[in-house]
């Protein structure tokens, strides 16, 4: 636990100083909750999650990995959706420093890694303005899971020297701003969270920049989850492919794909395989 857990803290955040009550901040830890499976959670975050007083949590989080925590801790979800936030990212901030003011061990549990497109260092920020410790604990972000459960390298000697994640997210004129020429360049992978919904133009303002239509293309729904999806595609076909879809998804181009096994739902993936060959599943 953090440096100031190692104090001689009381329940309600009191803290013995000189025989003393006086009331001590707590801490916000900021944990990343990997893509779904609760086999992919750290032990670390585990001890968090097992130590928390309150949990503060996205809707990505599963319930699985939700009853983790203790059962007297306050649970409280601030699941956003595309068109209605059920809390802004101002009040999330201020939610966490408040409940850390108060003395509790604040859990903020984050799919993936908090600092993967999860707006974690917005939330490090405020707690860092407000004087409050803020502990990361990072997680394992999807594009680790997707391309391991379909056996796909996001790096590979001679065909992917680099790889990037990129948000899909439409940031001005319903498209993302990325470096299209940059990323048009072969002997590379690029991961694309929340680009279902930007797909087409993504596939169509890469092919532009000159990627080859017939780069291999995985798309990766719900990774590292029971409902899993794996479907192969192409540049070409990205667009198509991820009309069909309707959880949370990457979508990964690059020529290392050519190696992603496709699966759907009930399909063992890799990791469940290999786990159930260690006697783990
Ligand atoms: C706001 S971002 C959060 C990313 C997260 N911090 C991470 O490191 O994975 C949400 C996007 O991540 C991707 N994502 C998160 N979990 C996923 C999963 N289990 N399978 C596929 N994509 C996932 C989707 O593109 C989704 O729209």
């Amino acid at each position: 636990m953090a440096s100031s857990d190692r104090t001689n803290r009381r329940p309600g955040g009191l803290v013995l100083l000189d025989g003393a009550a006086v009331r001590a901040a707590g801490t916000v830890w900021l944990v990343g909750a990997g893509p779904g499976d609760p086999e992919l959670l750290t032990l670390k975050a585990l001890k968090a999650l097992q130590g928390a007083q309150v949990v503060v949590h996205d809707g990505l989080v599963s319930n699985e990995i939700l009853e983790l925590a203790p059962a007297g801790a306050q649970k409280i979800s601030v699941a956003k959706r595309k068109s209605r936030h059920a809390y802004a990212q101002d009040e999330i901030n201020r939610m966490l420093v408040a409940f850390a003011l108060q003395g509790l061990r604040v859990v903020r549990l984050k799919g993936g890694d908090p600092f993967i497109f999860g707006r974690g260092g917005e939330e490090l920020e405020a707690c860092r303005e407000a004087g409050v410790e803020c502990v990361i604990v990072p997680g394992v972000t999807a594009a680790l899971a997707a391309g391991a459960s379909a056996g796909a390298p996001l790096t590979h000697r001679g065909v992917a020297q680099a790889v990037t994640f990129v948000t899909g997210h439409a940031a001005k004129d319903g498209e993302p701003d990325l470096d299209w020429d940059s990323l048009a360049r072969p002997n590379q992978t690029v991961v694309i969270y929340m680009g279902v919904s930007t797909a087409a133009g993504i596939a169509r303002r890469l092919t532009q920049a000159g990627r080859n239509p017939a780069t291999p293309a995985l798309i990766v729904e719900n990774a590292s989850r029971t409902d899993e999806r794996r479907l192969v595609t192409s540049l070409a076909g990205l667009a198509e492919v991820a009309a069909t879809l309707t959880g949370p998804a990457l979508l990964i181009v690059g020529e290392a794909m050519a190696l992603a096994q496709a699966g759907e739902p009930g399909q063992t993936t890799q990791i469940e395989a290999r786990a159930a060959e260690l006697g783990g599943k």
